[in-house]
Parts: C-alpha cells; structure tokens; sequence
C-alpha cells in the first residue's frame, strides 16, 4: 500500500516541491509558517520531516494530520489519490475500526439531521421561519447552497427520527441531543436540542456535515442565545473549522485572498452577492488551527468584522494570529455601524466590492484604531498608543515592512521615529532574553556520521564500512546514547526501513533527520574515522576506569583482581596507541 502510494505526488498536491538530492524534495513546510523551505520529503524512505517545526510521519499521517482526519480516513483518501484499491485491511486496530465506525455513523446521523430540518422548514409549522429569511432576504437558491432548515418546536421530532438507526450511547454523543440527568431531578431521556430555530449546517473541508448553528426565531430571554452551536463532538471542534471552506476552497486559490466575517448570515450574503471567497470564524477570534488550515490556500486576508467593540478585538485577536503566521492581512471597517450582511443588502454588493478593494493595510488600520482609543495629545496618550502598537510591530518579520510601519505610525502619533525605533529594539530584546533556551544536540559528529551511513541504500560501500565497524566491537558502541540504534541499523544486509526499525517517536525523527541532512556526507573514510574515534572514546573512558580500578585492588591488597586489571589494561593502551597512529 504505502509502496504503491507515490508520497511525492501525493504530498505534491498540498505543498509545492522542488527536488533537493537524488531522493529529497523541498518545499515550505504546512504545518507552520516560514518563508524558506524546511519541509522535506524522501521518496524512497517514504517520509517527510520539517528541520523546523519537528513535524514528520509518512504519507497518512501527513493527510490525516493536514485534513484534519482520521486514520482511516487518511488511507482512504491516499488511496483515492494514489489510484490503488484499499487494502484489505486499514485499521491498525480494533480500537480504530470502532473509531472510524461511529465517526461514519455520526456523520450519517448529521446528514440525515440536515435533510430533516431542511423538510421542516416546507411544513406549516416551518411558515414562520420561511417568512423569516424572505424578510432577511434570502433567496430560494441560497436556502438550497447552504441546506438551511427548521428546527421544529419540538423536544422529540428529531430524537424519535433517529432514535430506531442509532445506539442510545451514540446518539447521546452526537451533540444534536440535551438530556436532564436524574440527580437534577430529569428523566436521563434525550431530547431534540434545536427547537424552534433556524439551522445552519456547519460542513467541513470535504463538505460533510459534522455539526450545526442554528438561530433562534424568537428574540428575548425565552428564546435562549441568539446562536446555539453544537457542542464539542467526536466530528466537531469549534477552533478547527472554518464556515464555508467547502464552497470556498476553489476560489481561494483562484483570487489568492479570503475574506474574513464573523457571521454565518454575512458569510451567506457574501457568498451569493458573488465574493465566493468568504469564510466566517463564527463571532470568535480566529484560532492557530484555522490559520494553519486556512494557509493552505492563501496567505493573503481581508478581516471584514463587526464594527463594535466585541468585533474589534477579535479583530486584532485574528490580526496578531495572522501576521505572525506570515500572512498578509488588510483590514475593512464599514460605516454607519453596518457588518457585511447589512452593507451588502442596504448599499449592494458593487458598493461592497469597491470597500473590499479599497481596504487599508493591517498597520494603516491598527495605526487609525490606536489614534481612536488614546486620541489625546499628551504624551501619556501618546506612550500608551505605542504601547498599544509595539507588540503588533514586533510581529512583522520583513525588516523592510516593519520599518515603514514604525515611520508611519511614529508620524501619525506624532512621536520621534528614532525614538519609537529604539523602544522597539528593547522590547525585543526583553523578550529574547526570555525565549533562550538552547537545545541540547545530544549527539557528536561521529555518531552522525556513522548513523547516516548505515541509513544508505543496501549495498553502499559506505554503509558497508559503517556495518563493519559497529559490528566488529558492539559492546564499544553499546553504551552510547544511540548504541541500540546503531546495532538494530547495523544488524540487516537490505537497507533499512526507517517505519520498521523499534525505536521511539523522538528517535525515528532523528534518524529522518539525519537522512535529509545536507552536512558532510559520510564516506567509507569518514566513516572508519568516525568508528574510530567512538571507538577511542571508549576506551580511553574505561582506562580512566582501570587507573582507579587498579588503585583500589592494590589498596585492598586483592593480587587476583590487580593481575588482570593491569592485564586489560596492558591490551587496552596497545590498542589506544594503534587507534591513534592510524
Ligand atoms: N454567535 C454565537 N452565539 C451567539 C451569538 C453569535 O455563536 N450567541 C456567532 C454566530 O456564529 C454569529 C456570529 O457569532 O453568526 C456573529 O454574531 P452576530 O453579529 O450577532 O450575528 P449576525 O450575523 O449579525 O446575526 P443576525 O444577523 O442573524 O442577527
Ligand atoms: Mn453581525
């Protein structure tokens, strides 16, 4: 399976890869942001490593881990790619068979809720919420492209739908349910958490539903929250989904830009007014996760939130998150108070489309919002509005833009440009002092060596020299940190199979580490020296040993043991002095 799934092909449709060696591609890694590539991939070895984030695995842990799926569903999808037939077998365990039965389950579950709720919204009861989205301007077409429906008021409708297909423990996970346990005076039954509201399908990246949103008809303390999401579920997590990335993900691309809004109903209005490119983060902040995922794609951004204050803060929330991933972000602010929806249905998408154009650079906007918040002319507004800025100014990495920014904003505020320079430069040193913390390598150049030239390919001369050399004295190697890897790499004439090799998570990384190492290359003579120096290294500890060993036995006055300590030792300096002629 793995064999007939070309990694390189595969890992070349998320990641753009150059050939970098005989076997190694590069390219800028997915899993965090960066602006040279550190991402590799080995096509024979059939794994990928990132030098700079540590990520590695092979193929379906890189689709699993990047589609944000399970297991299976990764073997699934490289095998879709790959165009080889699902292997017979695809879970590592009975565990994950389990796992990716009720994950399908849940998934039916919730396309069966979907389509339900949409029937709901054409029965009589549904009048009220079909007047509803005409008085909100929704047409017919929009309705269908996002399966909007009704939830009827109800507290058994979609229980007693459900409840013959699906186990009760499952049910009871899936979120669509709220039960009253009998300690506070319930009956422990399930019942219908979505009553008398408008639903909204929250889908994921391939379009599935795995949770909703759904808006309360009835405004008031009775009616509960304006929103109710789903909770938390095996399918669902909030900071990992982004609204409309399904219909989204081809313009994404295409325009090289997101538009980011808060709301399902701005997303919507967007979305049909001809901005296909929209995504809503659903009135949060925008999270690490959604970065990343969002990345994929574009690394170009208009913020388009609620103008309150609640909106403003996400914003700047969502702006830090964004820039500090390298993306480019612009920020649009609507007049009179307006968020997308009402702009958009009030002015019309062209008068949208020309703010969208028109939308000022994050800096230019954070400038403008530190002028609003500390507007006075003294100078303690003016060092709060610094203040305020600072942190958002280390964040730029490009030198070049994070000047301008300082120029801007010292003229705005009207602060000296060297001086807001040099506040700059303390604050970033304040906070390096803190983040040093150096890793320790662990391992010598010797060791690398020899551990890289038994990871060649069967038959190397090089990692014949490096086999020699360990197995002809295992015990000189054994008590090195990497001794057991050595003998276990060291041991097999076929080349090794870095999957198959027993050693930890830490380990395997290292040694894909290693094989993508573009330092000195190991020879046969690099390598017999390495062996070499390892091997004096040894030695030269177990003779500090032996001097002490013998003092002891002679102070014990034990002539047994002190005859073959100065034995050992008699062979031990023989074989020092020829390790060191050569
Ligand atoms: N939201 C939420 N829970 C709430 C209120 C809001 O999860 N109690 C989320 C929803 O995803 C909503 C978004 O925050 O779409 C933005 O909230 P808001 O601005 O109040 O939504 P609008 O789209 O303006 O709501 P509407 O137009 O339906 O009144
Ligand atoms: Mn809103």
């Amino acid at each position: 399976m793995k064999d007939a799934a070309d990694i390189v092909k595969i890992i070349g449709e998320y990641v753009r890869l150059d050939k970098a060696g005989a076997q190694n591609y590069r390219g800028l890694c997915p899993f965090h942001k960066e602006k040279t590539p550190s991402f590799s991939v080995h096509a024979t070895q059939r794994f990928y490593h990132c030098f700079g984030c540590h990520e590695s695995g092979d193929v379906f842990t890189f689709v699993q881990k990047l589609e944000n799926v399970s297991f299976p569903e990764a073997v699934r999808v490289v095998a879709g790619k790959a165009g080889v037939p699902l292997p017979k077998r695809s879970f590592s365990g009975p565990e994950e068979a389990k796992e990716a039965r009720q994950r399908a389950q849940f998934l039916e579950m919730h396309e069966r809720a979907a389509g339900w709720f949409q029937q709901q919204l054409q029965t009589a009861e549904g009048a009220r919420a079909r007047e509803y989205l005409t008085s909100r301007d929704l047409p017919a077409k929009a309705l269908e492209t996002f399966a909007i429906g009704y939830a009827p008021d109800s507290f058994t409708g979609l229980r007693d739908l459900l409840k013959p297909q699906y186990d009760e423990s499952l049910l009871r996970l899936s979120g669509l349910f709220g039960s009253k346990s009998q300690e506070d005076g319930g009956s422990g039954d399930l019942y219908d958490r979505f009553r008398k509201r408008i639903t909204f399908p929250i889908r994921n990246e391939q379009g599935r539903v795995i949770a909703f949103t759904a808006r309360a008809l009835d405004s008031g303390d009775k009616a509960g929250p304006k929103y109710l999401n789903s909770p938390e579920t095996p399918l669902y997590t909030k900071g990992s989904v982004l609204f409309n990335l399904d219909l989204a993900k081809a313009t994404l691309r295409q325009y090289n830009f997101a538009l980011l809004v808060e709301g399902q109903m701005d997303c919507i209005r967007a979305y049909i007014s001809g901005v296909p490119n929209v995504l809503a983060t659903s009135g949060t902040a925008f999270t690490e996760t959604q970065v990343r995922l969002l990345s994929r794609f574009t690394q170009r951004v208009v913020v388009n939130f609620d103008p309150d204050t609640a909106g403003a803060n996400a914003a700047e929330k969502s702006i830090a998150l964004l820039v500090e991933e390298g993306f480019e972000v612009k920020v649009l602010t609507l007049e009179d108070g307006l968020d997308p929806d009402r702009f958009i249905r009030e002015r019309g998408a062209k008068a949208y489309v020309e703010c969208l154009k028109g939308a000022p650079r994050h800096t230019d906007y954070l400038i403008e919002r530190a002028r609003k918040l500390f507007p006075a002319r003294t100078a303690e507004s003016k060092v709060k509005a610094v203040n305020f800025l600072l942190p958002h100014m280390r964040r730029i990495q490009n030198r070049i833009a994070r000047d301008e920014f300082v120029t801007d904003a010292a003229q705005k505020l009207g602060v000296d440009s060297m001086l807001l320079r040099q506040e700059l430069k303390e604050a970033a040193s304040a906070k390096n002092r803190g983040a040093a913390v150096t890793q320790a390598a662990g391992m010598n150049e010797s060791e690398r060596l020899l551990l890289r030239g038994l990871l060649l390919e069967a038959g190397d001369p090089v990692r014949e020299a490096a086999r020699r050399a360990v197995l002809s004295a295992p015990q000189l190697f054994a008590d090195l940190g990497c001794g057991p890897l050595l003998q276990q790499l060291a041991g097999p004439e076929a080349a090794p199979d870095l999957h198959a090799i027993e050693c930890s998570d830490k380990e395997r990384a290292m040694l894909a580490r290693l094989m993508l190492d573009a330092g000195l290359a190991p020879t046969e003579e690099l390598v017999e020296d390495s062996a070499r120096t390892l091997e004096l290294r040894a030695l030269e500890r177990r003779q500090r040993e032996l001097r002490s060993e013998i003092a002891a036995a002679e102070k014990a006055s034990d002539p047994e043991s002190y005859r073959a300590l100065c034995e050992e030792k008699l062979e031990l300096d023989r074989r020092i002095g020829e390790l060191k002629e050569n």
